[in-house]
């Protein structure tokens, strides 16, 4: 319920609905972008660009709309507010403040040329040809450095882009966690590497499409994605997206050679479907950014629980690998259970971050979190970023670099200005096992009823405590809120440690 003052009531509604009508234009936009990513013929591009990039500009007249501020100093200084009242005028307010600083031509020419930027990507990563995308990289630096200047040119730009991802942190605050984080990898992993080598060379065999298609969507159910509110597509690079509060759909991908990449891309994109359909932090709020994710890292932290936590455990395919198993056919036909889990948990020194076991893969962030940084402060150049990228490969992860479609053009996210992003997939391991230690000591037999495929318990306990929640809470407020203290990368080395000695 709204509280009582029936002035304040109309007030907040007020902003509620002009909120909700700048939720429907950015679902709108969603359905474009989707589109983008899975069905748009080659030659639709430009002029999709100009259709997100007037999407973009109304959602961007509807959230600076001056009403929008004029209600918000109505409301601030009200005392009787609700919890969830005062959180979401709290979260408006800035907002509010962020919006408005920026120009709607910035706003629309940034949709614009991310979407060209994003397509070039993707025809310079088939073509593996770092210069076709040069130019556009170029500008979505040029962009951003422009956006954080507009938010506040006060603060180092890299700060003020991470902001937009995970409130609150810094590349300072990254910077000591991530410090922590390596040598914790690194340990390990030098452990691992003096055992000897695991053999999943039968999960590196040819499985179709088709195929791989019926074990996503057969995992999809197995994981309790409602495949009534989404659907399943494929694209260069899978993602979850929320075109409506019913339809949250994820792709994924199909290598020939190497089906466990669809499989375990489309059990991650099913953790952030999840997450989205189950936000509901209070009836009165849906369709308003109090409805909304708290952050990136949070998100991650429920695709990555589901995609490793669960879906490499033991315990997950005690269940569930006769099904898979029997679609692979011949491939697995002589692979027990056991033989099949050791491998998909075979830890390795590789190039695609997407593909990374748990122990090497925060060394891939690292990577680009010191290479982003370095770029948006200046101090390195488009055209030194392949020689760059090899260079910190070779030092993180001893390998050499082949080509740049294995290095610098794999990840999407750059192409459409996403610099800030990579931190949270780290930071969300990180949360994801101290949300873990606590759900495992108040779900009694966890472990049991995963090995029996009721996923029931585990899926109500992450609606209750973190989906529902919505933005109500800060990322660390949330964190403590859950799991009775900041965030503590010891969770995530003690994971790892039980896991892999
Ligand atoms: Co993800």
């Amino acid at each position: 319920m709204f509280s009582k003052g029936a002035t304040m009531r109309q007030e907040i509604a007020k902003l509620v609905e002009l909120d909700r009508q700048r939720t429907l234009l950015t679902h709108i936009g969603a359905v474009l972008g989707w589109d983008q990513e899975t069905y748009l013929p080659e030659k639709g591009i430009e002029e999709r660009s100009e259709q997100l990039s007037l999407i973009e500009g109304l959602a961007h007249e509807k959230a600076v709309d001056p009403q929008i501020g004029e209600l918000l100093a109505a409301t601030e200084a009200a005392k009787d507010l609700s919890p969830e009242e005062a959180a979401y005028v709290k979260l408006t307010r800035r907002e509010y403040d962020k919006e408005t600083k920026l120009p709607s031509e910035f706003v629309m020419e940034y949709a614009k040329q991310a979407s060209l930027s994003q397509a070039a990507w993707s025809q310079a990563k088939s073509a593996n040809d770092f210069s076709l995308f040069a130019p556009h990289l170029e500008t979505m630096i040029r962009m951003n450095k422009e956006r954080a200047a507009y938010l506040d040119s006060g603060r180092k730009p890299y700060d003020v882009l991470l902001d937009l991802f995970e409130y609150g942190s810094t590349e300072a605050s990254v910077a000591a966690v991530f410090s922590v984080m390596k040598k914790d990898l690194v340990a390990l992993l030098d452990k691992i590497a003096a055992q000897p080598p695991v053999d999943d060379s039968f999960l590196h065999v040819p499985v179709s499409a088709e195929i791989q298609a019926k074990m996503s969507r057969y995992l999809m159910d197995a994981v309790g994605y409602d495949q009534k509110r989404g659907r399943l597509d494929t694209t260069a690079h899978p993602f979850t997206t929320t075109l409506g509060r019913d339809d949250v759909r994820i792709t994924t991908r199909y290598v020939e050679n190497y089906f466990p990449s669809s499989i375990f891309s489309t059990i991650h994109e099913s953790g952030h479907a999840l997450y989205e359909m189950n936000i509901d932090p209070h009836p009165d709020f849906r369709g308003t950014r109090l409805a909304e994710a708290v952050s990136m890292a949070v998100h991650e932290s429920q695709s990555r629980m589901l995609e490793n936590f669960v879906g490499r455990s033991r315990a997950f395919w005690e269940k569930h690998y006769p099904a898979i198993q029997a679609m692979a056919g011949e491939p697995l036909a002589n692979v027990d259970v056991d033989r099949f889990v050791k491998a998909i948990n075979k830890v390795e020194r590789s190039l695609i971050r997407t593909e990374a076991d748990e122990v090497t893969y925060g060394l891939h962030v690292i990577v680009r979190f010191e290479l982003e940084s370095a770029i948006i402060s200046g101090n390195l150049a488009v055209k030194d970023i392949p020689q760059a990228w090899n260079a910190k490969i070779k030092e993180l992860l001893g390998l050499d670099v082949p080509n740049d479609r294995l290095g610098c053009l794999q990840d999407v996210h750059w192409s459409m200005g996403a610099f800030g992003y990579f931190p949270s997939y780290a930071l969300g391991n990180l949360y994801a096992a101290q949300f873990w230690e606590v759900m495992q000591e108040q779900i009694p037999n966890l472990e049991q009823k995963i090995s029996r495929g009721e996923l029931g318990d585990m899926q109500q306990w992450l609606k209750v405590n973190v989906h529902s929640k919505g933005s109500l809470y800060l990322p660390g407020e949330l964190l403590q809120k859950v799991t009775g203290k900041p965030l503590d990368p010891s969770c995530f080395a003690r994971y790892l440690n039980k896991k892999f000695s």
